[in-house]
């Protein structure tokens, strides 16, 4: 897939993610009292600098079924707490045991096992208390029963269905053989799932109907299959500096993946596959005039097969 980025794209990102910054910032908790240093933990985690994949394709979802206002805002706040939670707990020796992420020592190097957990624990519950302030900006019925569905969104995706179902799967089948259809259920959950979770809350927070709403998950969960295949590639071929994180995790922990299982070739191909899909549904959107200006989100995952980060 040809690449169409313009530097108008780029600049055009480059603020989408400091605008997700500012707006971590102001949802963020006060360190403050004798449990400081679970805030800190928590900033720490959370501002080192991620990419923001979940939060600003939220916001475009919302903005693509005609959302104006700021509703969205803690729900984006909220889900990359949510996920910043995962990767916290994603590194702990009893997981991926992984010392680096995000350019910077792991959370629980740098504060210790206990206060590693707790600051994922604190994430995730904090990711809830975030979302939920959105009650509080909704003003009518109406509003609140969006805000309503989007939260059972948010936990479902989240949970046992969803990213924790998937990394369940995944570290119990290490060292083991592990087949595609385990493996595209491990993928589909574990990195599908927020994505979807991502795309739908924008477009349930627009006012989207549920048809529209499912078509965003199914578009989510392409896009979360090529996004950990390309993450599968990059712990192969990917270079520590720029990753921000270490190459060779998987094959540390003796993990079955993309790679592994179908080698380099087929996984590059399938990552465009993938994406070739999920455009395909949402100009199917787009023509059928349920979505407006779909351009920055075109733009965006072509960007993400090219990612080297
Ligand atoms: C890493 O997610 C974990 C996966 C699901 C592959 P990201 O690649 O989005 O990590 P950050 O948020 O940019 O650090
Ligand atoms: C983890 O997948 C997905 C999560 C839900 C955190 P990986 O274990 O491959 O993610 P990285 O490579 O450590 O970011
Ligand atoms: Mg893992
Ligand atoms: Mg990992
Ligand atoms: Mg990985």
């Amino acid at each position: 897939m040809k690449t169409v980025m313009t530097m108008d794209f780029k600049e055009q990102l480059q603020n989408e993610v400091l605008r997700v910054e500012e707006i971590l910032d102001e949802y963020l908790p006060a360190k403050e009292n004798f449990q400081k240093i679970i805030m800190e933990a928590m900033e720490y985690s959370v501002k080192a600098g991620g990419k923001r994949i979940r939060p600003i394709p939220m916001q475009e979802s919302f903005r693509m079924f005609g959302g104006v206002s700021k509703l969205v805002e803690p729900f984006m706040a909220g889900m990359e707490m949510l996920h910043t939670y995962s990767l916290v707990h994603d590194d702990l020796p009893a997981m991926d045991n992984d010392e680096y992420r995000r350019g910077r020592k792991t959370t629980h190097v740098v504060y210790g096992e206990a206060v590693g957990i707790l600051a994922g624990d604190a994430l995730l519950n904090y990711a809830y208390e975030t979302a939920a302030r959105a009650f509080d900006m909704a003003d009518s019925e109406e509003m609140c029963q969006r805000v309503s569905k989007a939260l059972r969104i948010f936990m479902k995706k989240a949970g046992i269905y969803g990213m924790i179902g998937g990394q369940t799967v995944d570290v119990m089948n290490e060292g083991k053989p592990v087949e595609q259809d385990m493996l595209d259920f491990i993928f589909r959950l574990k990195t599908g799932a927020l994505l979807e979770a991502s795309l739908m809350i924008g477009a349930t927070l627009a006012g989207a109907d549920e048809t529209k709403v499912l078509v965003m998950e199914q578009i989510g969960s392409k896009v979360g299959l090529a996004f950990q295949i390309q993450d599968d590639i990059l712990d192969v071929v990917g270079d520590e500096k720029v990753l921000g994180k270490p190459v060779l995790s998987d094959e540390k922990n003796r993990k079955t993946t993309y790679v592994s299982l179908h080698g380099m070739k087929q996984a590059q191909e399938d990552v465009e596959g993938y994406t070739k899909e999920a455009m395909l549904l949402l100009s199917n959107l787009k023509n059928s005039q349920a979505v407006c200006n779909t351009e920055f989100f075109e733009n965006l995952l072509v960007m993400l097969i090219h990612r080297n980060k």
